[in-house]
C-alpha cells in the first residue's frame, strides 16, 4: 500500500467525474494501490464506478456532482465536512460536439459552454474543495497537452484547446494566490487516450496512460507548487 498521508489509515482520493473514461480508470488504479476513493459521478444512473464500489464497499464511495452546477459543488462540501483527503482530483471535462470546428465556427452558446465546463467548473471544484486536503496533500486537474500554448504548432481542435490553455492559467493564478501553500499542484497531460471523448484513433489505451498518470501524482505529494507534467512526470511546456 502507498504511505499514508493524512489519517494513519489508508490514504484517500476525492475524484470528481469518476464515471467512465480516464475517471474511471483512476478510482480503479488507486483502489488497486490501497487508497481509499470518493469518486463523484453525475445523475441518477449506474455507472461503472458502482461496479467498482460493489467490489470494494469499504473502499470506494459515491457521491452526486454535476460540476456546472455550484450549488451541488457546495452541498458536495457540506457533506464532507470534517473528512479529509490526500489528494482532490478533478477529472471532468468534455468536448465540442464538432471537436473540428474552429474559433471562427463555433456558436457563442457552444463556445460558453465549453468554457465553464473545462475552464471555470474545474477552477470551483478546487475553489469549494481545497479546505479538504491538508498541508501533506495535493490538489489535481486532468488538462491535456493541447493546454500547452508554446505546443500549439498545428492547430488543431481549436476550441477544445483553448479551454485547456484557459485552466491551466486559471490554476497558475490559483497557485499565484496561495504562494506560501505547501501543498502539491499538478496539471496533468494523460496523453491521447481511447475514450469516448479521444475517440477510437487516439494512440494509447486506457491502461497505457492511467497507471503512469496515477504514479505522477502519487510521486508529486510532499512537493509544494504547481507542475504541468504529462504521464512521464516530464514538464510540459506552458
Ligand atoms: N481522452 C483523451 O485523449 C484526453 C486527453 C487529454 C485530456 N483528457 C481529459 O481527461 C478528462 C477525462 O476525459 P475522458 O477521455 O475520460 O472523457 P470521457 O470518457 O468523455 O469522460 C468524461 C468524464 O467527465 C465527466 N463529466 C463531464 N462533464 C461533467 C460535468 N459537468 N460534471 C461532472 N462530470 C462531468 C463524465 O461524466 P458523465 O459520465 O456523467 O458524462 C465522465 O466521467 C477530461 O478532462 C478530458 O478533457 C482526455
Amino acid at each position: 500500500m502507498t504511505t499514508d498521508i493524512v489519517n494513519n489509515t489508508r490514504p484517500a482520493i476525492l475524484l470528481v467525474g469518476a464515471s467512465r473514461g480516464l475517471g474511471l480508470a483512476m478510482a480503479s488504479e488507486f483502489v488497486k494501490k490501497g487508497w481509499s476513493v470518493v469518486g463523484t459521478v453525475r445523475g441518477g444512473a449506474r455507472t461503472r464506478l458502482h461496479d467498482l464500489a460493489d467490489q470494494h464497499p469499504d473502499r470506494v464511495e459515491i457521491h452526486l456532482l454535476d460540476i456546472t452546477e455550484p450549488d451541488q459543488i457546495a452541498a458536495l462540501r457540506d457533506r464532507l465536512a470534517g473528512r479529509q483527503f490526500d489528494m482532490l482530483f478533478n477529472n471532468a471535462g468534455t468536448a465540442n460536439k464538432n471537436q473540428g470546428e474552429t474559433i471562427a465556427e463555433v456558436s457563442t452558446e457552444e463556445f460558453i459552454h465549453l468554457m465553464v465546463a473545462n475552464a471555470l467548473s474545474p477552477m470551483r471544484v478546487i475553489e469549494t474543495l481545497q479546505d479538504l486536503v491538508p498541508a501533506s496533500g495535493l490538489l489535481g486537474i486532468m488538462s491535456s497537452g493541447q493546454g500547452s500554448v508554446s505546443n500549439n504548432n498545428n492547430g488543431g481542435h481549436e476550441v477544445y484547446r483553448g479551454t485547456k490553455a484557459a485552466l491551466n492559467q486559471y490554476m497558475r493564478s490559483f497557485t499565484a494566490r496561495h504562494a506560501d501553500d505547501p501543498r502539491a499542484m499538478v496539471l496533468i497531460a494523460p496523453g491521447w487516450v481511447r475514450t469516448d471523448l479521444g475517440g477510437p484513433d487516439a494512440p494509447l489505451g486506457v491502461d497505457e496512460s492511467i497507471p503512469k498518470v496515477v504514479d505522477v501524482l502519487i510521486a508529486q505529494l510532499g512537493k509544494p507548487g504547481l507542475r504541468y507534467l504529462d504521464r512521464e512526470g516530464k514538464t510540459v511546456p506552458w
